[in-house]
């Protein structure tokens, strides 16, 4: 059944390869589809014709409704409907569907959300809902980031205003060191990394460290009405860095965490007014309850949509476009399987020795490890911290039983021969040193001179 025959539907950005599956959505849904983009990989055009890519640029909404127009007016095409699944395009999104009278998320909701981490926390903070303490450094100097710390202590976290996949997250800890820290979040957030930091200005948050178990809340506000598809538990990698390198759906935590977490998450939705939208709701569960780390105005990214599609049946993804063509979503939980989705990452630089093996992933994708990637290749370089690690492999498995998942993902694991070398001399002397809070300033002159040649 192909229920949107004929419709025609804007996707801004195609998200790369790792969102090919939205655009398979699309083209099981039936959707005449045009792409409003930047970039135009090989692999497009076997989702729709040359001529219904928009070459232009997503990130600006001034541009891309002009664009848009433009060519809706030239080529005699009216657009049914208009959505994303890319994080940094849905501000010029909301503002489009506005704009063209589409059914779409409220613009100024669209900017309360980690488009915008720093109103979104103002709004929050004001509706009463807990987030970490803050403070903005406007530019990342050692006089910002000095004054930053000695307001809110250690630990904290610093991260710029937006961004995603954690570039340019670090946690700063009373030994960090400060040059060392900064350096490496300035080079993870150049246009070059991302395309979205082209429009970066350089402010960052420090924000306290909230501990505790990291889990998000998923799903679809439509008209008003939230619809939870479930929530997710992540396996962070190795801190001072925060790579999301494992998930499991559901959650495993009791039922009164998961309460309370769906309750911040309705009233995180009604305090910044979120209400036609996929939401991905991240939240730490600290010691005396769950606290908002962001909320994105999109549905939860990477594999997510299908890892709670094996796990409950429900299509998020299919739901969402459902909503962008102004129906109602439906979930039905007609699946309650276990799930593991785990990137696993190299934790030193070096030269990656392999074998090559066979993919535990069966052909259909439907025994119990459902979806196989190898990124390394024997020979290669293994690229981890300060740069943006690179995953070795990715596997994604299912069970009945948490305890059955463990199993089999133990199992799995110890089958898969990969080794990465160390360079014999890269054994690197941790003398670590505390972090001083700097002195007043009678003695910055000194303290000037420490941040630049050591760290503090
Ligand atoms: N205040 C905090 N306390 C504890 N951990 C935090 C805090 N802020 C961020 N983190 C951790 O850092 C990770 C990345 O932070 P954040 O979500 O704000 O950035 P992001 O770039 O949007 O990342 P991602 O796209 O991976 O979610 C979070 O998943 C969380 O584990
Ligand atoms: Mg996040």
């Amino acid at each position: 059944m192909r229920p949107y025959e004929g419709k025609n539907f804007l996707l801004v950005e195609h998200g790369e390869d790792r969102k090919r599956f939205t655009l398979e959505a699309l083209r099981r849904e039936g959707v005449n589809l045009f792409i409003a983009t930047s970039t135009t990989p090989d692999w497009l055009t076997d989702y729709t014709a040359p001529e219904n890519i928009i070459r232009t640029d997503p990130y600006n909404s001034f541009r891309l409704l002009a664009d848009i127009t433009a060519y809706s007016e030239f080529h005699g095409i009216a657009f049914d409907g208009i959505g994303t699944f890319t994080e940094h395009t849905v501000i010029q999104t909301a503002d489009t569907a506005y704009a063209c009278g589409l059914p779409g998320l409220d613009p100024r909701a669209a900017r309360r959300s980690s488009s915008n981490k720093l109103l979104m926390k103002k709004h929050c903070r004001e509706a009463g809902i807990p987030v970490a303490r803050s403070r903005v450094i406007p530019c990342l100097d050692r006089n910002h980031l000095e004054l930053a710390l000695r307001e809110l202590g250690t630990p904290c976290v610093i991260k710029p205003i937006f961004g995603s996949d954690s570039y340019g997250v670090i946690k700063i800890e009373r030994h960090s060191r400060l040059d060392e820290v900064s350096r490496e979040i300035l080079n993870n957030t150049r246009a070059s990394k991302q395309e979205v930091f082209k429009n970066f200005g350089g402010t960052f948050l420090l924000e306290e460290y909230v501990p505790g178990t990291m889990i998000s809340v998923d799903g679809i506000v439509s008209s008003g009405n939230i619809l939870i598809a479930g929530a997710v538990e992540y396996v962070m990698g190795p801190e001072p860095h925060f790579t999301q390198e494992a998930n499991y759906i559901p959650a495993r935590i009791g039922v009164s965490e998961l309460d309370s977490a769906r309750t911040l998450l309705v009233d995180v939705i009604h305090g910044l007014g979120f209400d036609n939208t996929g939401f991905h709701c991240e939240m730490r569960l600290g010691p005396d309850g769950p606290v908002l780390i962001e909320i994105a105005a999109r549905l939860p990214g990477g594999p997510l949509q299908l890892g709670y599609l094996q796990s409950t049946g429900i299509d998020l993804t299919r739901e969402i476009i459902h909503v962008w063509l102004g129906e109602k979503p439906r979930f039905v939980q007609s699946r309650t399987r276990h799930v593991l989705q785990k990137a696993v990452f190299p934790r030193t630089a070096g030269t990656i020795r392999m074998a090559p093996f066979d993919s535990p992933c069966s052909g259909g994708g439907d025994g119990p490890v459902w979806d196989f990637k190898l990124f390394a290749s024997d020979g290669e370089q293994a690229r981890t911290y300060p740069e943006i690690p690179r995953p070795l492999y990715y596997y994604a498995l299912e069970a009945a039983t948490a305890h059955e998942l463990q199993e089999l993902s133990e199992r799995l694991e110890s089958s898969i021969a990969i080794e990465v070398k160390c360079p014999r001399n890269a054994q690197e002397t941790s003398d670590e040193q505390d972090f001083h809070v700097a002195p007043e300033p009678q003695d910055r002159q000194a303290a000037h001179q420490a941040f630049d040649h050591t760290r503090l």
